[in-house]
């Protein structure tokens, strides 16, 4: 979805924004140019700015043929690769 309006900027590129370190609006404005022009994204790009972030859950890494994971097939059986 676009935030700003001016700069075609999604709320997709400001998380990114925010995910590299943007932290304040102007930060924002620096890294993707939402909120340069006429300003009315601000609350916008603000309250992205206060979502929580979300941390993804750690995979343990898998080595080796002998702990590699069983697919299943489309008929629903397991192999191991
Ligand atoms: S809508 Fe973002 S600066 Fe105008």
């Amino acid at each position: 979805m676009i935030v700003c309006v001016c700069r075609a900027v999604s709320d997709r590129a400001i998380r990114c924004a925010r995910d590299a370190g943007a932290a304040s609006i102007e930060a924002v404005g620096a890294a993707t140019g939402a909120g340069t022009c006429c300003g009315s994204c601000h609350e916008a790009i603000g309250r992205i700015l206060a979502e929580p972030l979300v941390e993804l859950p750690r995979v343990a890494r898998r080595s080796g043929p002998a702990e590699s994971v069983p697919l299943r097939t489309a008929a629903g059986k397991r192999e191991t690769p």
